[in-house]
């Protein structure tokens, strides 16, 4: 990598995945993994392995399996931590990091840790010492650092350089600096840093006053060497800076910054919708770079004028953060030859063995839809890797709904010893009647937390898509369904988070 390269540090599947409603089950990660891996980040975040075995399982997974990026664990600066990161990180297949964090401001050391500066230096010092037995690539933060005396954050870089970090980051925890004040703060702690040439300084920023993106841009432009982010911008409370538009603003503007990434720009938007699939959590359609408006043009003036010159309003096209529109129609006659090509084209990866029954279901729905959208292809294939056993599957389903009648659903589930259940439920509406069916089937009290309906493209003869999030117990899972029919769409979403749930809770 070039001096000059801005190191990108994902931490989608870590701090993104703390945030609410944003938690994935360990085929989702690596699924998501994968496509961070082709988008060429040079470190991705994958759990926090102390946090909870599951994570810890994660992490080491996603650690055997990725191999063109460096993969982080995170721990607190204490020893058990350390030891469940090693443990996690111990048979990786690229160099791996233990990303270990530490807060210096007055607030986090008198109320949250309740530490003297002088313990906190010592504690950390002891923790970069112990973890640097076992990896050599060792990243430091200084939790709150915005909010911190910068000569005390200097001093604890400075101590755990010498003890063997390799990479400090100071973090705007709680999203409250100002642009040039943090670009300010950024060139002073490098400043104050003794043997600061030894090593990299990175920044983290959030997203409280929507100024995570501009943080950490005025942070490249004084000095930084990485800066941590996530895709969609997922995150904590109001998020984490978000990847794509770091990457695109150093991108579109190599005259003004002059630094560049190592990032395949083309597989922005696949991991992006990859992200929403596996999440439920969609961007708003203003998003810039990936939202579904980033590149609509609707003022007649402007359609104009991107028919004569699309630069005339468009500052990158849509092809470099790989939004393609193929010339191509694939329909009921298109073979797989031609599914492959465009699945290629469309930056979709797709396990071989799982090529087969993709494409079945794609000759399934030729044959109910005139032509078949990258849109449609996106959605057969996003989430197919996975593998969430089908303790429920729908059988069959019938709604009976209208103005003078309260709506009824009769519902047919397969349960994984092959018995079959049904029942028939009134509700709000022929959804809410379905739900309950479920509910009454599967003998759990769940409840709904969030549903949205939504449809794949925009043709009349479009597919719905159904997301949902069921809580139960205090936890929380979601489902996706796509069908032709909305209804359907819906029960599928709902089984879908079901299973995930069962899966869960038999593990
Ligand atoms: O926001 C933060 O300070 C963090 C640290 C663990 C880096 O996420
Ligand atoms: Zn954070």
């Amino acid at each position: 990598m070039s001096e000059n390269n801005v190191i990108i540090f994902d931490t989608t599947l870590r701090d993104g995945e703390q945030a609410p409603g944003c938690s994935m089950n360990v085929q989702e990660k690596i699924e998501v993994a994968r496509a961070l891996e082709r988008l060429r980040v040079d470190v991705m975040e994958a759990g926090f392995p102390a946090s909870s075995p599951g994570d810890l399982e994660s992490v080491r997974t996603i650690a055997g399996i990725v191999k063109d990026s460096s993969v982080a664990g995170l721990s607190r600066a204490l020893e058990k931590d350390i030891d469940a990161a090693r443990e996690a990180l111990s048979s990786a297949a690229a160099p791996p990091r233990i990303h270990l964090f530490l807060a210096t401001s007055p607030i986090h050391l008198e109320y949250k840790l309740k530490m003297t500066p002088e313990a906190m230096l010592e504690r950390a010092v002891s923790a970069v010492r112990y973890a640097k037995k076992f990896c050599s690539d060792i990243e430091f933060s200084a939790e709150d650092a915005s909010r911190s005396n910068l000569d005390f954050v200097a001093t604890v870089f400075s101590a755990v350089i010498a003890a063997g970090a390799t990479t400090i980051n100071f973090p705007d925890t709680t999203g409250y600096a100002m642009p040039d004040e943090f670009a300010r703060m950024v060139k002073y702690v490098r400043e104050h840093t003794n043997g600061i040439e030894n090593a990299r300084f990175s920044v983290h920023a959030h997203n409280d006053l929507g100024l995570g993106v501009a943080n950490s841009l005025a942070a490249i432009g004084a000095g930084t060497d990485q800066v941590e982010c996530t895709i969609n911008g997922i995150g904590e409370r109001a998020g984490n800076a978000s990847l794509e538009e770091i990457v695109m603003a150093l991108n579109v503007r190599q005259d003004h910054w002059r630094r560049r990434t190592s990032i395949d720009t083309t597989h922005i938007y696949p991991v992006s919708r990859l992200v929403c699939a596996v999440t439920g959590v969609k961007v708003q359609p203003n998003k810039a770079i990936v939202g579904e408006n980033a590149f609509a043009h609707e003022a007649g003036i402007h359609q104009h004028g991107v028919l004569v010159n699309r630069a005339t309003y468009e500052i990158m096209t849509p092809e470099s953060v790989g939004i393609t529109k193929s010339e191509m129609v694939l329909g009921k006659h298109s073979g797989k030859h031609a599914f492959v090509d465009r699945l290629t084209q469309l930056g979709l990866a797709v396990d071989e063995n799982a090529m087969d029954s993709i494409f079945a279901q794609f000759k399934l729905l030729a044959d109910t839809k005139k032509t078949v959208s990258d849109r449609d292809i996106e959605a057969l294939v996003i989430g197919t890797s996975r593998a969430i056993p089908e303790t429920w599957k729908l059988e069959r389903w019938v709604t009976n709904a209208g103005s003078s009648v309260s709506a009824t659903s009769a519902i047919r589930l397969e349960g994984s010893d092959g018995g079959m259940r049904e029942t028939v439920h009134f509700g709000n509406g022929c959804i809410d009647a379905a739900f309950s069916a479920i509910n009454d089937i599967i003998g759990k009290d769940v409840t709904m937390e969030m549903f949205e309906l939504g449809s794949i493209s925009g043709d009349s003869d479009a597919q719905g898509e159904a997301m949902v999030k069921i809580a139960y117990n205090g936890k929380h899972w979601n489902g996706r369904g796509i069908s032709t029919n909305i209804v359907e769409s819906a029960i599928k979403a709902y089984v879908a988070a079901i299973n995930a749930m069962e899966a869960d809770v038999n593990k």
